[in-house]
């Protein structure tokens, strides 16, 4: 077992803990072990690899990534650290991700399953696109953004689609011309993809009338109407919604096709039918996509990523820790609104030439066994989910796995920590004891996976992600800036030393908040063009045990953290806003069962208002709009004031406290530490009528509430 010393962790005295680390117990996992039979057909099992890809080799090492790919041209300097943190890999390459994804595996494998698209509705036809199909599907869509929408190489093209195949095909058509996309969740509100769209700047907006969601043909169309308005408010002018039918020859929206702006992607294609458009051969540093994440701040962060790196990074993750081999049936259960979509459902598996399923709906619908049976009928080998999919799944249906025959070989939990309690069930009764787990930790920052087993080398344990992946060299930081000491199981702030391919190359348009919400905290000379000195602050606490494992206990900053997706704090306090009488909000996490996080509001009312019942359900629907459904808050507490610091701020980590049953901790730095009892009073007495009131958190669950609002 390479790199791994036995021996658990102690649990941190909390009495010996300073003020900038946070103490945190729990009992130490037993390790459960790769079977011979997976060892014998991994990807990876020579150990020797710990060596290829250790501190010494860097950054060569990652040559053995870019090598996984098809090159124009091959690289010159692998990696030029000049324009610090703005890092630059695989430079004088020249590639194309579409080309890598489809084209290059038409030689042997034209008539292979490249994508099983299953509809939600079960009585619906399986969609099976070889990669000859995916070749022709997405040669004709590039030469339809080409030919009818001028868009060019370098240009931004928005996304906002569901879980269909027109959204990997559209993809990949970008890709090929070299034209930037920017996939937003299906499941965000119009307004949330308009301010996306007004960031980007992107002048095209390819979207769907309806999609399937819990059995209903939810109308989509709608929110490009709200998103080309809100783009508008902002300044930027959409000139084309591409609307794809999700029913042909039917439309499943209200909401009119606006003359010379809306056009039906099928009425439009005829003339690029059959069309072939050549490859854009593109310098590996030319940005692939835009993904936007939360931060805390109001405005989302236009993660930018790179062709060749990222491209390098997927694939290369891909193989060694996925485990894919081209004959696999991979399922990735995410929404490719997601970073995970885009680096584990298309870019990594069609890169490596592999099968890749998409799922159009809720894996519980329409009953528990949904999901098994999909995995039954199509022979999936690879099961890949987040850890609140995972928990409904138990809920819902804790026997269900039993009554189907599939296996897989291999399973991912990924988004969130997984409580050992439900790793365990997803081992033995999902993965029937026979598959592999790894839990993969890492951001939409960074492409793939920072932290995971190597599943043939490093044995698993429940709740830790395992050590840092191949080539990604962590340390623990103290708020200070001194280093945690390794292993302790001491908690403190992740961070990576080094560079690796997938990491993004700056925030969208915004290169100096790119430098300060990641590599200032850290940063000791701001002119160095050394990598060492550039440490990347993930923004996650974490602790490290003696066996070299790490356990992350999420965000350090104010994003909450909902069934997978990350929620800033003030996004949602600027919605809850938006209402009329509202003068003040705060939005806190609290624990949930199934979603890890909800989200519950605090709000203070401007002075003269009466707090009735309506302003509660206003905010709760203005969230919905501004955001989506999945950041409803679970509840809206109406207060007289808010806990403040004498310098005016919200005292955030005392309402988390408050809303999670926990300690509210020291209150005495606070300008009115006499609300606190009020709050704390009307707030759980109010739960605990309702039966809200938690159970007991656990150590993680604790520590990731005490961390919460800390960088305030
Ligand atoms: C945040 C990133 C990148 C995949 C999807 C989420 C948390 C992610 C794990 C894990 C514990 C995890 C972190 C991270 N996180 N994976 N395996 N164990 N926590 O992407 O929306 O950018 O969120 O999710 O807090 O910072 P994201």
């Amino acid at each position: 077992m390479a790199k791994i010393k036995d021996g658990a962790t102690e649990a941190t005295d909390p009495e010996k803990v300073s003020e900038a680390q946070i103490a945190v117990h729990w009992r130490e996992e037993g390790y459960y072990f790769p079977s011979a039979k997976f060892i014998g057909q991994a990807n990876v099992s020579d150990p020797s690899i710990f060596d290829r890809f250790s501190e010494k080799n860097f950054p060569e090492c990652f040559k053995e990534y870019g090598d996984l790919l098809s090159w124009d041209q091959y690289w010159h300097t692998t990696l030029d650290t000049s324009n610090a943190p703005f890092w630059k890999w695989f430079v004088g390459g020249r590639l194309n991700a579409s080309y890598n994804c489809v084209d290059r595996h038409l030689a042997t494998d034209r008539n292979k399953a490249a994508i099983i698209f299953v509809p939600e509705l079960e009585d619906d036809e399986t969609e099976v696109i070889t990669y000859q199909e995916l070749y022709a599907r997405v040669n004709e869509f590039a030469a339809l953004l080409e030919g009818f929408c001028d868009v060019k190489t370098g240009e931004v093209a928005t996304f906002h689609m569901p879980m269909v195949p027109e959204l990997p095909v559209a993809m990949l058509a970008c890709a090929r011309l070299g034209v930037i996309h920017s996939q937003v969740f299906g499941g965000f509100s119009g307004a949330a993809c308009g301010g996306r769209i007004a960031d980007s700047k992107s002048k095209v907006l390819v979207t769907i009338d309806g999609y399937y969601r819990g059995g209903v043909l939810q109308d989509h169309k709608v929110k490009a109407d709200e998103a080309v308005a809100r783009a508008l408010e902002e300044g930027v002018v959409v000139e084309k919604v591409l609307v794809f039918r999700r029913n042909p020859g039917e439309y499943a929206s209200n909401s009119p096709m606006v003359p010379g702006r809306d056009f039906f992607v099928d009425e439009i294609m005829p003339p690029y039918k059959g069309k072939l458009v050549d490859p854009v051969s593109m310098p590996a540093e030319a940005p692939l996509f835009i993904m936007y994440s939360s931060g805390t701040t109001g405005k989302p962060k236009g993660c930018q990523h790179s062709t060749g790196g990222y491209l390098s990074y997927v694939t290369g993750t891909s193989k060694y820790y996925q485990d894919i081999h081209p004959e696999d049936t991979y399922w990735c259960a995410a929404d490719i609104g997601w970073i995970t979509g885009h680096s584990y459902i298309v870019y990594g598996p069609l890169s490596l030439g592999t099968t890749t399923v998409m799922y159009e709906g809720i894996p519980t619908y329409p009953d528990a066994g949904r999901a098994w049976r999909i995995a039954e009928r199509l022979g999936v080998t690879h099961f890949h989910t987040a850890p609140t999919t995972i928990r409904t799944l138990r809920k819902v249906g804790p026997d269900e796995p039993k009554k189907y025959n599939y296996h897989f070989r291999h399973m991912t939990t990924v988004g969130e920590p997984i409580e050992p309690d439900v790793w365990r069930w997803y081992y033995d009764v999902v993965g029937k004891g026979e598959a592999v787990i790894v839990d993969t930790w890492w951001q939409t920052e960074n492409g793939g996976f920072l932290g995971s087993g190597l599943p043939a080398l490093n044995p698993m344990k429940p709740g830790s992600c395992g050590p840092a992946v191949i080539g990604i060299f962590p340390k623990i930081l103290d708020e200070n800036g001194e280093e945690v000491v390794a292993g302790s199981g001491m908690a403190g702030n992740i961070c990576i030393r080094n560079p690796w391919p997938g990491i993004f190359q700056t925030i969208w348009g915004d290169p100096d908040r790119f430098v300060k919400t990641y590599y200032e905290k850290y940063n000791t000379d701001k002119n160095s063009k050394d990598w060492h000195d550039w440490p990347y602050f993930a923004n996650d606490g974490a602790m490290q045990a003696s066996d070299g494992y790490y356990r992350i206990l999420g965000r350090v900053d104010d994003v909450i953290n909902v069934s997978g997706h990350r929620l800033g704090t003030k996004e949602l306090e600027s919605a809850a806003i938006m209402v009329d009488g509202v003068a003040e909000a705060a939005a806190v996490p609290v624990v949930d069962d199934v979603r890890g996080h909800a989200v519950e509001m605090y709000i203070a009312l401007k002075p003269g208002v009466s707090p009735d019942q309506g302003i509660e359900q206003q905010v709760s629907s203005m969230i919905e709009k501004e955001i989506g459904k999945v950041a409803r808050p679970k509840n809206v507490w109406i207060v007289a004031d808010m806990p403040k610091t004498r310098s005016g701020k919200i005292m955030r980590r005392v309402i988390a406290s408050i809303s999670n049953f926990t300690d509210v901790g020291d209150i005495t730095t606070l300008a009115n530490p006499e609300v606190v009892e009020d709050i704390r009073h009307y707030v759980q007495s109010d739960k605990v009528a309702s039966g809200d009131q938690p159970r007991e958190l656990t150590a993680a669950e604790l520590a990731a509430i005490l961390a919460f609002g800390s960088s305030e």
